[in-house]
């Protein structure tokens, strides 16, 4: 099976650096006709320049591609609307949005300015929401939707320094485990990619030899995985120097106290079975939870009777 994007129309945001570059340069590559966002800021976010775009629309130009530059700040909306209507104005459709733009305000919580909680978190968390927004209706109406969502083991497991970062990373999770639900009817599927990779965004934090293993390419055919016709969805998909895992939740199954006995001593004393992984489960929805718990509080009553 070889994955191609004939025919579909793609945004990359943050698409003129690192992985979106990447990213859209495979994409485009492959077929696909390519919307080459990216703000051109400075690592912290600061800045911008239509640089960085430009270039990567030359050299999918250069190829053969079709390719445009647009600098949408993703997180103002109407910066985002702009470049939707552009992207439907030139190519009439929308089928792939990758959203990757990303910036850095690292310190420790005790140190960090809430103005840069707020901006890592405008960025990373409202940027995509925007992004996802502008492109909803037109990928409903067509009935076909590939959406990415860029989070991160930072967010997933923590990271020392990266309170803002995790939280926007972990958020985006959350904002796809609903769109998986609300979008399946007109099949816009959504998955979530958590990279590593030798980018300017981790240059000085790794050593040289190994950055070189850490390649953007490596994680870019993951992120084309998550992307094309047959892609699967609600996937966390971790890539990194060529190694591909995927991050699950799961539930234990938990205990039952009846009323009379729920106390914190009691739940406290139950810790090891609460937290045996014997018999956990996926869960679909957050509604599914509630069942499983009155499931047995129900069985117990009737028990009672
Ligand atoms: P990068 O810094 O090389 O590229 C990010 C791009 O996003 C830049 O070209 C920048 O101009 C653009 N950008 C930033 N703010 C923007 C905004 N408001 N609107 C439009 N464009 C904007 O970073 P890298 O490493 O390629 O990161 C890409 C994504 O992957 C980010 O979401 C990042 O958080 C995520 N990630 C990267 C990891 C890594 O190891 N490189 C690890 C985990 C997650």
């Amino acid at each position: 099976m070889t994955i191609n994007f004939e025919g579909q129309v793609a945004i990359v945001t943050g698409a003129g650096n690192g992985l979106g570059r990447s990213h859209a340069l495979a994409l485009a590559e492959r077929g696909a006709k390519v919307v080459v966002n990216d703000l051109g800021g400075a690592r912290d976010g600061s800045g911008a320049s239509s640089d960085a775009a430009m270039e990567v629309v030359r050299l999918i130009e250069e190829k053969g591609g079709e390719a445009f530059a647009h600098g949408a700040n993703v997180a103002k909306f109407d910066e985002v609307e702009d470049m939707v209507k552009q992207t439907m104005e030139k190519w009439g459709r929308l089928d792939i949005l990758i959203n990757n733009a990303g910036i850095l305000r690292d310190k420790s919580f005790t140190k960090m300015d809430l103005a840069d909680f707020q901006l890592v978190m405008d960025v990373h968390l409202m940027g995509t929401v925007n992004c996802t927004k502008a492109v909803w209706n037109i990928m409903r109406e067509q009935n076909y939707g590939r959406i990415v969502v860029t989070s991160s083991s930072s967010g997933m497991y923590g990271n020392f320094g990266q309170s803002n970062y995790g939280a926007a990373k972990m958020a985006v999770l959350g904002f796809m485990n609903t769109l998986v639900l609300e979008g399946a009817k007109n099949d816009i599927r959504v998955n979530a990619l958590a990279p590593t990779a030798g980018t300017r965004m981790t240059e000085d934090l790794i050593p040289a030899e190994i950055y070189q293993l850490m390649t953007a390419e490596s994680v870019t055919a993951g992120a084309l995985a998550l992307c094309h016709k047959d892609a699967p969805n609600r996937m966390i998909l971790c890539a990194g120097a060529g190694g591909y895992a995927s991050t699950r939740l799961f539930e234990t199954n938990g205990i039952f106290l009846p009323q009379a006995q729920q106390t914190p001593e009691n739940v406290i004393a139950q810790w090891k079975t609460i937290c045996d992984i014997n018999n956990q489960s996926e869960l679909e929805t957050g509604g599914k939870q509630t069942e499983k718990f009155l499931t047995k509080a129900i069985t117990y009553v009737q028990s009672e009777q």
